[in-house]
């Protein structure tokens, strides 16, 4: 069987963790939308930052800090550029997607008045979902949760009739980590802006696997996990426009942000903050996590996410067939049945088996897929899984071939061997 799109028997080779024997067989790594495996390019890019250019960046004259400086800086434009933002002034370095939403739900705390609205699916991972109940609790606002249909895509016609002059935020999935369904964003924003309402996008599993450009989308911020893209963990960022960077006040506050502070000893002090994106990046960064980020989506570009996208099309489209042909008397799936309309995801449950069974199962024979909720559990309890479910996502290293032993070791296990 070939794999037409990305030449992936040369990409498999980048990393060294597919070769890992779990429970005597070779690793089958399912669990991407948790957290994607890393190449060998981007854990070179960060050995051999701390090997000859580590530095505190922003704070010496010396060659080392220009270096560090340098490198991370560079590396804010690279990952700017993947997603269509005008520069780095537009992409804040934090730690993860769950971080970059609170600090959006910061950004526009102060715009959200009693009375008001803020949209969500729920379809949302409880990090786009805590920062907006959170918000509308403490400012006196009110949360509409729009609903999915019976073929798992979003309620199009409830959300056009929820968003009115009360709603100030929309904030929404671009792809559910539950689902797979890829939600029309650019639709979405087109709405929410014909009454200046702000579109807060979660982009933490659409920017790893489909093409996301936030010009095109024209949304307002964008948040993602540099770890689930091929990067290092403790690394992601927030897109937010400019031009509400400037506006708002930064959440963080210390060294790095600002450009002075000046203090008469009556206390009466002046600051000045500092160019973006610094002015959100307080403190000591992760330096080596930004690097190996930047190498990272460099990686992705080098495939070009098209590509990647179709790679992870044409797998699920197999499993998919596989499953329906062979499985279907004993398994449920949960997702659009479109695989164009979806990323490569499969959640699932199969008959008489609880979901956490179905995972250990599995890793005896070396496959790792995530059971559970998914930190997605209002939409569990909507679709009546109370018991959550397994989920087995793919990435640019998987292959048809795997999907077969998967396939093979369910049927086994219903079968009772
Ligand atoms: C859709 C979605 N949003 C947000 C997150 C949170 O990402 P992180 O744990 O990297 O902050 C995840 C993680 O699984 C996710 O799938």
């Amino acid at each position: 069987m070939i794999n037409i799109v990305l030449d992936v028997e040369d990409i498999r080779k980048d990393f060294p963790i597919l070769n890992r024997i779990i429970n005597g067989k070779k690793l089958i790594y399912f669990d991407n939308t948790a957290t994607s495996q890393k190449p060998i390019q981007v854990i070179n890019a960060i050995r051999d930052f701390y090997m000859n250019n580590n530095a505190n960046i922003h704070r010496g004259l010396h060659t080392l800090s220009q270096e560090a400086s340098e490198m991370y800086e560079e590396a804010h434009d690279v990952v700017a550029r993947f997603i269509g933002a005008m520069g780095r002034e537009e992409l804040i370095f934090i730690r993860n997607a769950s971080e970059a939403l609170n600090l959006a739900a910061m950004i526009l705390s102060d715009e959200v008045k009693p009375g008001d609205e803020i949209v969500v699916t729920i379809m949302e991972h409880h990090s786009n979902l805590l920062p907006w109940i959170f918000l509308a609790r403490k400012n006196n606002a009110k949360i509409k949760i729009i609903n999915i249909k019976s073929d798992y895509t979003l309620d199009y016609d409830a959300l056009e009739k929820a968003i009115n002059d009360k709603t100030k935020i929309v904030a929404i999935t671009h792809m559910s980590n539950v689902l797979g369904t890829i939600n029309d964003v650019k639709m979405i924003s087109k709405i929410a802006h014909n009454y200046n309402a702000y579109v807060v996008v979660d982009g933490a599993q659409s920017v790893p696997h489909i093409p996301v450009n936030v010009r095109d989308l024209d949304i307002d911020f964008l948040a993602f996990s540099g770890h689930k893209m091929l990067g290092p963990t403790g690394i992601g960022a927030l897109y937010c426009r400019e031009d509400i960077l400037n506006k708002a006040n930064p959440f963080l506050l210390g060294g790095d942000m600002i450009k002075s502070v000046s203090c008469k000893i009556t206390g009466e002090c002046n600051i000045i903050w500092n160019d973006l994106p610094w002015k959100y990046e307080a403190g000591t960064p992760n330096i080596a996590g930004g690097i190996g980020f930047a190498e990272a989506v460099r990686y992705l570009a080098r495939l070009g996410m098209e590509n990647v996208k179709k790679h992870e099309e044409e797998l699920l489209s197999y499993a998919l067939k596989r499953i329906n042909e062979e499985l279907s008397d004993v398994m449920d799936t949960y997702g659009p049945s479109d695989p164009s309309r979806k990323g490569g995801i499969i959640s699932f449950n199969i008959k008489d088996y609880d979901p956490h069974t179905v995972a250990m199962h599995l890793d005896s024979e070396g496959i790792a897929i995530r059971s559970g909720f998914h930190c997605a559990q209002p939409l569990h309890e909507h679709l009546g899984l109370m018991d959550g479910s397994a989920r087995a996502s793919f990435y640019i290293y998987n292959t048809k071939e795997e999907i077969d032993v998967f396939i093979e070791v369910l049927k086994k296990l219903v079968e009772g061997d």
